[in-house]
């Protein structure tokens, strides 16, 4: 039994508040569930691999959205959560270069159980510091 194997459930406490970034937090979330199934099911690495690199071209166009968003609205940290993206981006690298060298079933799930983690924290922990702010009406940030 693979132990990275578990199905994420979208909630309303992992709501942004925002339907675009909420749409595309979801579409991640499915993602991960489909890469998650695909080690557990012992799938051929060419398809895990497309599976994450899936993952990392979603993450760079959701990134660049949520880039434009916390620039327009004048997000104070924005460029720390710029940089946390970067590292994110550059970890799902990582993770893909990895997946190149040859290894055992183990490694997929550990490879699964990190980029299903490092997404989620980012959710939970970095997007959810905008989350506030973005909810104040605009007139209230513009001044
Ligand atoms: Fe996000
Ligand atoms: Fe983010």
């Amino acid at each position: 039994m693979n132990p990275s194997h578990s199905t994420i459930r979208w909630t309303d406490s992992m709501s942004i508040g925002i339907p675009d970034v909420d749409e595309e937090h979801r579409r991640f979330i499915s993602r991960v569930n489909e890469l998650d199934a695909a080690i557990a099911a012992r799938k051929d690495r060419r398809e895990i691999e497309r599976l994450i690199q899936d993952i990392i071209h979603e993450a760079r166009s959701h990134f660049d959205d949520e880039e434009r968003l916390l620039a327009e609205r004048g997000y104070p940290d924005a460029r720390l959560h710029s940089a946390q993206h970067a590292r994110l981006n550059s970890l799902l690298w990582d993770v893909l270069r990895m997946s190149y060298a040859a290894e055992s079933g183990d490694d997929w799930a550990k490879k699964g159980l990190l980029i299903k983690q490092m997404l989620l924290d980012h959710f939970q922990l970095d997007d959810n510091s905008y989350r506030h702010f973005l909810r104040q009406p605009p007139a209230m940030v513009a001044r």
